[in-house]
């Protein structure tokens, strides 16, 4: 890792870099990250590799610039090793979605079927779960289990109606939850940025409001499944790599161009709503990474009870592949 450009304070950086390698700590940052968070940590990415570099390391200190959920996940992860938030205020609207109370009503409701719990949800949730997934697996994860198995999905319900589609199962039970900054990407978002840009390829987050009228208008005939793809954050940063186009509408948080365009200079990325900014991602700055270094603050631990009942369910997610993207069809469908 280098501090990189000066538009922001070069010497903070500096001082954090110091600060990690005197407490053996490893600074993780979420793809959604402000730009000078994302370029002090020593590793940027998304739910999933986040998640298996926690596990990895052999810092004795995380520092996760990532929300909640996520912080509580790498202590579930390594129990052993102090993982610390730098702002407790970074929540998640998604995961306030459900709580154990909810889906132990839930569950009462559907007797043996599986839990499948997204990432976003609380370690108490979790706790509840049999599996857990993130936008990189999530397909993968329910073709893990078996065909005649009824499935509860929560909390997304733009990933769950992602997942029915492309596995074609229909014995997956969705919980209606949603993420405010995913559900304000909608379709009037997606016809003007594509008339603005009509050769341009589209990337869009699973836990978008577009995604599922994105791929009705594949199936209608507007647009062009060759020209779609539906990922996790970090497909889309590997897809540029592997495309012949030259710009890029991208439909998930903002924090993402910034990486985007670093990794990918020569071409052009277009947010498909410039407003879609998640405040529980930007309360993380560069001064509070420093003071979470400095004073230790804010620890994040999980009770072990807790913990214990998450933990194979966080395990199995980590063990499940993580494809680089999936096709807005299904698994037969040759685009992907
Ligand atoms: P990814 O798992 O694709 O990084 O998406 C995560 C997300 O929405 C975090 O809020
Ligand atoms: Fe949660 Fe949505 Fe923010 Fe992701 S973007 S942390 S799902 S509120």
């Amino acid at each position: 890792m280098t501090v990189l450009e000066a538009h922001y304070d070069v010497a903070l950086a500096e001082e954090i870099r110091a600060l990690a390698a005197a407490n053996n700590a490893v600074i993780l940052a979420h793809n959604y990250e402000r730009p000078e968070v994302q370029d002090v940590a020593d590793y940027v990415g998304d739910s999933l590799g986040l998640s298996r570099e926690a596990a990895a390391t052999d810092a004795e200190v995380i520092v996760f610039c990532g929300v909640h959920f996520m912080a509580e996940t790498a202590a579930i992860l390594s129990p052993d090793k102090t993982v610390l938030l730098p702002d407790l205020a970074a929540g998640c609207s998604l995961a306030g979605t459900i709580d154990a109370e909810q889906l132990r009503a839930w569950k009462a409701q559907h007797p043996g079927a599986v839990v499948v719990a997204y990432v976003n949800t609380t370690a108490e949730v979790k706790a509840e779960s049999d599996w857990c997934c993130t936008s990189g697996n999530a397909v993968e994860v329910i073709h893990a289990i078996p065909p005649e198995q009824d499935i509860l999905f929560l909390p997304d319900m733009f990933l769950g109606a992602h997942v029915r589609r492309v596995t074609g199962r229909q014995n997956i039970h969705v919980w209606m939850g949603e993420c405010h900054v995913h559900a304000g990407i909608d379709p009037e978002h997606i016809a003007r940025t594509r008339a603005a840009y009509p050769g341009a390829e589209f990337l869009i987050h699973p836990e978008c409001g577009c995604a599922t009228p994105v791929v009705e208008a594949i199936g209608a005939g507007a647009v062009d499944a060759a020209n779609v793809h539906i990922l996790s954050t970090e497909g889309m940063i590997k897809r540029p790599a592997q495309s012949d186009h030259d710009t890029f509408i991208v439909a998930t948080e903002i924090g993402i161009l910034h990486r985007l365009r670093r990794a990918h200079p020569g071409k052009q990325f277009i947010a498909a709503n410039d407003r879609a900014s998640c405040s529980f991602m930007k309360v993380t700055t560069l001064e509070k990474v420093r003071d979470a270094l400095k004073f230790r603050q804010h620890r994040i631990t999980v009770p072990a009870d807790v913990a214990a009942r998450a933990r194979t369910a966080i395990e199995r997610m980590v063990a499940v592949g993580g494809t680089p993207g999936t096709s807005p069809f299904g698994p037969e469908d040759p685009g992907e």
